[in-house]
């Protein structure tokens, strides 16, 4: 594997599952493989999970991590070429990138949507120019359309707590106060279907997603029938993408929360999200703390992921 972006870059999906569970159950198997190597961790947005996810697999692995917060202490980085840099960005950052790699062996990157330009987030601006100008490896923490390391871990996640072959997984929109990317809705569906799933998507008029990650999912609009029979309910916020809305709040109906009155028109299916998720906004308290919860399962299978994913990294320097 030379980058990782997006399912796309995974390969068999089918062996991309056998390697997870490999490294799930011999976490510390592949030290020689990263000993004397270094990961650096940029983020130009806040985390929890994938900031401690991914240092544990780099340590699992037997890395060295770096971690950098661009907004805390670094240079404020100029992203656009051409600009006169007489405001308050002192370092461009197609000097920093270079520098960046020069001081590691593999990078890992989160850089949000910034909702200024369609084109530039739906481009992948900031994930592509780290490709192109650190010289190294480089993975996505979370980029502007997509969340791979993410729909990884659900991915795992779902092959664990699958009942049946081929279960029916409903991605639902559910509201939010604050206008978040599509990255995760985006990625979720484009790996799910990677799979021979049943897979759904829910939301209200005026969410839809882009066709080219929607694929061949289901759209229904009406909630209680996309819930029905449901194994797996897969919730998330997400803004609008189509124009003139992009990057819009919509709806903060909160008849779309996932409550105990959807979830018992389902298969007893389980509740699923990235985290972090606002309580009584996308999920109850009692849907989030039932048996049927696998959230915390859900953020522990992110270690696997990421181990996942570097481990195929490593394989190609
Ligand atoms: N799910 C996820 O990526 O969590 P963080 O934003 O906390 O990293």
């Amino acid at each position: 594997m030379k980058h990782f972006t997006s399912v796309k870059d995974i390969g068999n999906i089918k062996q991309a599952l056998e390697r997870a569970k490999y490294v799930k159950e011999n976490p510390f198997a592949d030290q020689d493989l990263g000993r004397n190597k270094t990961l650096l961790m940029i983020f130009f947005n806040s985390s929890l999970r994938t900031r401690l996810s991914t240092q544990k697999a780099a340590l699992n692995l037997g890395m060295n991590v770096i971690v950098l917060d661009i907004n805390q202490g670094a240079w404020k980085l100029e992203t656009e070429r051409g600009v006169i840099m007489d405001g308050d960005k002192p370092e461009h950052i197609l000097e920093a990138i270079p520098v960046m790699g020069s001081y590691c062996d593999t990078i890992g990157v989160r850089a949000f949507a910034q909702f200024e330009s369609k084109e530039d987030d739906y481009n992948e601006v900031i994930i592509n120019q780290f490709i192109r100008y650190s010289g190294k490896p480089v993975f996505s923490m979370e980029a502007a359309t997509l969340h791979p390391l993410q729909s990884y871990a659900d991915l795992i996640t779902i092959e664990e707590f699958k009942k049946t072959e081929r279960p029916k997984v409903v991605l639902t929109w559910a509201p939010h106060p604050r206008a978040l990317p599509q990255a995760v809705p985006n990625s979720f569906a484009e790996w799910m279907n990677a799979t021979d799933y049943e897979f759904v998507i829910t939301h209200p008029e005026g969410y839809e997603l882009d066709d080219k990650f929607v694929g061949n999912a289901i759209v229904e609009y009406d909630k209680e029938k996309a819930y029905k029979d449901a194994d797996f309910i897969y919730a998330k916020n997400w803004s609008a993408y189509r124009d003139p809305n992009y990057g819009k709040i919509l709806s903060t109906d909160r008849a779309w929360t996932v409550d105990a009155q959807k979830m018992a028109l389902t298969n007893n299916a389980h509740f699923m999200h990235c985290l972090p998720v606002r309580r009584n906004m996308i999920v109850t308290d009692d849907v989030i703390e039932s048996a049927q919860s696998i959230v915390i399962q859900e953020a522990a299978n992110r270690v696997v992921s990421a181990q996942s994913v570097i481990k195929e990294l490593l394989k190609g320097i």
